[in-house]
């Protein structure tokens, strides 16, 4: 198993994180043999681990020291996402993630959809084997509904061009912050730090995880696909009118309407002309002005998090800055 590169300058976390994928692997133990390469192949492919990143560095801020129970709860919340992200591609249809072809490109739907459930079991078998209350549990449950909640809000929002800004940050505190939240408040609270400053954690996740999403979106208007190691052009195309759009479509509706109203029936060629002219209307440098607004207040809870002996701090603050610039 083998980390992402990006963990590299960062020795201590880069040895925990490959605790975390060793036992991500030893937990898949099904018979199916498609469902299990399925699984095994894709959580080789270099996922970015943020999720059990920020879930380790949040669990120093707490007393205990059980680094058995971090790992796994770490592995647990990476499994939920490996999980999300199986059944979002059979949802966007979307034939690569993580420079490889999605499951159900290369086996077919069925066996995604029960990869997906899989990891839902491994990943609720982990929680309630490790979590110290069942707070934790209902925590994680309460997440599931939240990022389900998001998922759903933006299905009834696609093709959508009257989308609000407030809407779309509605689905994705749901879809996507969510689970950063938790892993940063599950990290200090299963630690041992007092509820109310594990709040403060997620919190923190959740400016976070909201900045994550609007890059992530930023990020199919501006690379290609092989650099971020899925399709590209595919949210316009789907329907799913995220930032960038919305701020061009205030800014000149007119001049978008015309393509976004074909709707399914969209040309490759109108793809690439939503995607210019959302570039020419300003409509992504909007959207990464938005998106180091959750940085800078995410950062700026950092700051103020208690010195704890070690450099957690520093590592989360250079981590979370790495996060605005990233290109992938
Ligand atoms: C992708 O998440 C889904 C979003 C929330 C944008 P990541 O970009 O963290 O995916 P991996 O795990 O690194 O592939
Ligand atoms: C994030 O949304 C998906 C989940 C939260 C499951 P996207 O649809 O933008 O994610 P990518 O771009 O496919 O990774
Ligand atoms: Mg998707
Ligand atoms: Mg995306």
């Amino acid at each position: 198993m083998s980390v992402h590169p990006m963990w590299g300058k960062y020795p201590t976390l880069y040895t925990e994180l490959t605790s975390v994928l060793d036992l991500m692997e030893h937990s898949i133990q099904i018979s199916n043999k498609d469902i299990s390469t399925a699984i095994l192949t894709m959580i080789n492919a270099g996922g970015k681990l943020l999720r059990p990143a920020y879930l380790l560095l949040f669990s120093q801020f707490g007393s205990q020291n059980d680094p058995e129970k971090v790992t796994a709860l770490a592995a647990s919340l990476e499994m939920l996402h490996t999980a999300s992200l199986i059944h979002d591609d059979v949802v966007d249809e979307s034939t690569l993630r993580r420079g490889l072809p999605t499951i159900q490109a290369h086996f077919d739907k069925k066996t995604a959809v029960y990869a997906g459930d899989y990891l839902f079991v491994c990943c609720f078998k982990l929680l309630s084997t490790y979590a110290s209350s069942l707070k934790s549990v209902q925590l994680n449950v309460s997440g599931m509904e939240k990022i389900l909640t998001g998922e759903m809000g933006q299905m009834a929002s696609l093709y959508n061009t009257n989308m609000t800004v407030k809407q779309y940050l509605q689905n994705i505190s749901g879809k996507t912050a969510e689970l950063f939240a938790l892993s940063c408040f599950i990290g200090a609270y299963e630690n041992g730090t007092s509820e109310a400053f594990a709040k403060k954690c997620g919190k923190i996740g959740e400016n976070i995880g909201i900045a994550f999403q609007i890059l992530d979106d930023i990020l199919d208007y501006t690379q290609q696909a092989d650099n971020i190691g899925k399709p590209v052009l595919l949210d316009v195309r789907n329907g799913v009118y995220s930032l960038p759009l919305i701020y061009a479509l205030q800014k000149d509706a007119p001049a978008l309407l015309p393509y976004l109203q074909k709707k399914e029936q969209m040309t490759d060629e109108d793809v690439r002309m939503v995607h210019s002219l959302v570039r020419k209307l300003g409509g992504v440098a909007q959207a990464e002005e938005a998106a180091q607004k959750y940085t800078d207040t995410a950062l700026q809870a950092i700051r103020k998090l208690p010195k704890n002996g070690g450099n957690t701090k520093q590592l989360l603050l250079a981590i979370t800055q790495e996060l605005v610039t990233r290109k992938n």
